[in-house]
């Protein structure tokens, strides 16, 4: 667990590696770091090689820009490229999601599967984008507690909320300890990604999409629909869980991820 490499374009990465065997790689959301997939990595070891890096800016990776979508995915090519991994599982919870796409979009030879999680493949609307930028305020003025605060209720689902206060508390926690400059590339990444539903019907690798019932933020009607946009895939509605549904459910996660792998691996 926890090794750092440097890539060719200069960039540390943190990482942590859990595993042996067909190599599946997990993308943290926002403003979150690797510990997002702490219930995965320790869970899935016999289904594969799981490898969760810190997104650029976040956790113990280097900071330094460029941010875009296309930087983080071409992060993730160069980190599997160190590895030695030729072909991986892409899985990715929200922004992870969209660093997913871009990956696909860019370097889909990479791609041995896709999960898809509280994600979404549409760009920002005009009103999120405003919000942005407010949230790219927020951090500067009033630091990652700030945008912690304000990022906190979204990102658990109501059940969590009333059953689950030390699951928030520690989630607070990491999202407040976030650079703020990894903060403020990711909201300036997540607003100038393109749209990628025209991307859905092009997936052709298996592809499980992974929801949590009462994510407010990325809800169920867009897992349905990008489930019905991609040929062959298939949509788990998790109970009880909200947008970190990895996190709010671990086991009911990992049974459905457990079981997609499984079937890779003897496919
Ligand atoms: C995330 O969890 O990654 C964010 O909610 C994504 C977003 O703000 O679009």
């Amino acid at each position: 667990m926890g090794d750092l490499v440097t890539l060719d374009s200069g960039i540390t990465l943190a990482y942590d590696e859990v595993g042996t065997g067909n190599p599946v790689v997990l993308l943290h959301g926002f403003p979150h770091n690797r510990s997002l997939w702490a219930p995965q990595t320790s869970a899935l070891i016999e289904h594969g090689r799981c490898i969760a890096p810190d997104l650029r800016g976040f956790g113990e990776s280097g900071r330094e820009g460029p941010y875009s979508m296309d930087q983080y995915a071409r992060d993730v090519a160069g980190l599997l490229e160190k590895l030695g991994v030729e072909k991986a599982v892409v899985g990715g919870l929200s922004m992870g999601g969209y660093v997913a796409f871009a990956l696909w979009r860019l370097r889909p030879d990479l791609v041995r599967a896709l999960v898809l999680a509280d994600t979404r493949p549409g760009a920002d609307s005009p009103e999120t984008r405003r919000k942005r930028l407010e949230t790219m305020a927020l951090a500067r003025e009033g630091g990652a507690g700030a945008v912690a605060n304000a990022q906190i209720t979204g990102m658990v689902g109501a059940t969590t909320r009333a059953q689950n206060p030390a699951l928030v508390d520690g989630l607070h926690q990491m999202l407040a300890s976030a650079p703020v400059e990894g903060i403020i590339g990711a909201l300036q990444a997540m607003m100038d990604r393109p749209d990628s539903t025209d991307l859905l019907p092009t997936i052709d690798v298996p592809t499980l999409i992974i929801v949590g019932e009462e994510d407010a933020l990325t809800p169920v009607k867009e897992s349905r629909a990008m489930h019905a946009a991609i040929p062959g895939s298939r949509l788990e509605v998790i109970p009880g869980a909200g947008h970190c549904s990895n996190l709010e459910k671990p086991a009911a996660f990992n049974h459905v991820l457990g079981e997609f792998l499984s079937a890779l691996n003897y496919a």
